[in-house]
């Protein structure tokens, strides 16, 4: 492993979570914890990571990435379209930013069958400039997607529900229920070799 790769202070060491190549540390430093402060996050830092995301790349650059963000009195009703396994642990998140994705092109009114994958890249640049400034992102595909159209004023036969976003900063994992501060910990990756291929797919069972 080259010497300029280091893992985060805050993560666990684990063999498991060794880079197999020269990539930057905030690659690897990033993990979805569970346990946040309720400190809250400076208007500037959110406007930052709406920044990081505002400069994603899309096809066509449609942008077809929609963020609502609660935070303050507006979280009481936002962390109610969680689903309970996330409620459980959401709490205490400062600001849960909910994300969209344009169904069509604004003017030729086609599918857009990027946009999920664009706003995918729109959601991971907030994550890495979440990291730098200190703070904690975990994205929730559990959450209520039936609801949070008409609770967020999003029309649902133009945007496509994709997730929420817990951000805050780090917290203790001891505050969290039991089960969960147990499991409070980075997770492992696939190897290179399981994903990426040179030329042509070759299966594993052949
Ligand atoms: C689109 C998406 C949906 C996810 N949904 C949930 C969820 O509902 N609840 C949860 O605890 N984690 C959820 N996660 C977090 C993943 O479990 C986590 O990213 C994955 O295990 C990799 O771990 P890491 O982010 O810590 O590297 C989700 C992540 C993504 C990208």
């Amino acid at each position: 492993m080259p010497s300029s790769i280091t893992a985060a202070p805050a993560t666990p060491p684990s063999s498991s979570r060794l880079p197999e190549a020269e990539v930057d540390p905030i690659f690897v430093q990033r993990w979805s914890t569970r346990a946040f402060s309720a400190q809250p996050v400076p208007a500037e830092a959110l406007r930052s990571l709406f920044e990081a995301a505002r400069w994603a790349p899309s096809a066509s650059n449609v942008q077809p990435w929609l963020f609502v963000y609660a935070s303050g009195a507006d979280l009481t009703g936002a962390r109610e379209l969680l689903r309970e396994p996330n409620q459980r642990w959401a709490g205490s998140v400062p600001v849960l930013i909910f994300v969209f994705a344009r169904r069509h092109h604004p003017e030729t009114q086609q599918a857009l069958r990027t946009a999920a994958f664009d706003t995918g890249a729109a959601w991971f640049s907030l994550a890495l400039q979440a990291e730098k400034l200190g703070l904690r992102t975990h994205a929730m595909g559990g959450i209520q997607h039936e609801r949070v159209h008409a609770a967020l004023g999003v029309p649902a036969e133009d945007y496509e529900s994709i997730a929420a976003i817990a951000v805050g900063y780090p917290g203790a994992a001891s505050e969290l229920p039991a089960d969960l501060a147990a499991r409070e910990a980075p997770n492992a990756r696939k190897s290179q070799r399981e994903f990426v291929f040179a030329g042509r797919y070759v299966s594993p069972s052949s």
